[in-house]
């Protein structure tokens, strides 16, 4: 199926809260990837794309207390909730600032903040920048020598439900991920001047100029049966997604009407009344080296 409706851009300050909250969910895996990219000696950090900043607030914790980390986002309400979320979270030191610069228009405002970085991560944030080799090339060439850009891109989409839920026809997920993956074509295409980059992370890194580089993948598993906290973060996740694919037409219309029923706690079909929903994804991590 291949919507027809005009594709509705991502409004990212309606995604604001919903970024902030996911850091908690994240924490660990920031705290693990952080540990692995900083160095001793290293002095700036940068977090491109940050959303909540749970991984400049990672960065900073890995960083020795006299270095920098800087937070950039192209939205000011992902920016103010990331903000709140750090002062409420009282790691705020003076050392970790947050900046408004969009990597589609403004990617001249970087070095001021952040030429001479030792670390630059960007977490599923340049597949929504028009020119991504353009800005990947920007990044590697802020780079201090010996520093790392660390991309999260790609891995595997989330699996959570058996291949047959019992109502609808059998295969529902599958086809959840093939209509993101319509919305994500249309997506890159609706960017303007949207580049296409017909090759994968790495090559982009070695393009950029960065050396050794390398990839590292990240699964996730969650115990089953999921707890409750699991399970609604699960459900949360999935009425999200839901709801994008639906918004933009990719969604069969059969479909759609069985994902309401799963998605609805008042109805028999409820996926919170089920033990058999599971949590497994992967994430990889493409890191280049600065010479
Ligand atoms: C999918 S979220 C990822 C957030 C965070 N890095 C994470 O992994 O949870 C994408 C983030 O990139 C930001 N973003 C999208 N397009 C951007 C652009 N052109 N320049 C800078 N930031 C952008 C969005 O505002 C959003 O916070």
């Amino acid at each position: 199926m291949t919507s027809t409706q005009p594709f509705v851009m991502i409004n990212w300050a309606d995604e604001a809260e919903r970024l902030s909250a996911a850091v908690a969910d994240d924490a660990a895996w920031y705290r693990l990837v952080a540990h692995e990219l900083v160095r001793p000696a290293d002095r700036l950090a940068v977090d491109v794309g940050c959303g909540g900043a749970g991984m400049a607030e990672a960065l900073g914790a890995e960083l020795p207390p006299s270095a920098f980390v800087v937070g950039v986002d192209s939205d000011v309400e992902v920016l103010d909730a990331a903000r709140r979320r750090i002062v409420e979270s009282g790691i705020d030191d003076g050392h970790l600032r947050l900046l408004r610069a969009d990597l589609d228009t403004e990617l001249a405002v970087l070095p001021t903040v952040a030429r001479g970085a030792d670390v630059i991560w960007a977490s599923s944030s340049i597949h929504h920048v028009a020119d991504q080799q353009g800005a990947i090339d920007a990044l590697a060439a802020l780079l201090a020598p010996g520093g790392r850009l660390a991309l999260a891109e790609g891995g595997l989409p989330g699996r959570h439900l058996p291949w047959d839920i019992g109502i609808g026809t059998p295969g529902l997920e599958v086809r959840l991920l093939a209509a993101e993956d319509r919305w994500f074509a249309r997506m890159r295409a609706g960017l303007p001047g949207s580049v296409p980059m017909p090759y994968g992370w790495p090559t982009a890194l070695r393009r950029a100029g960065l050396s050794d580089v390398s990839t590292r993948t990240f699964t996730f598993e969650r115990p089953t049966p999921l707890s409750a906290a699991d399970l609604r973060s699960v459900l949360d996740t999935l009425a999200q997604r839901v709801r994008r694919a639906d918004a933009d037409g990719e969604l069969d219309p059969s479909d759609a009407r069985t994902w309401a029923r799963l998605l609805d706690p008042g109805d028999d079909a409820w996926l919170g009344r089920r033990d058999d929903v599971f949590s497994l994804s992967a994430r990889s991590v493409h890191v280049g080296h600065r010479t």
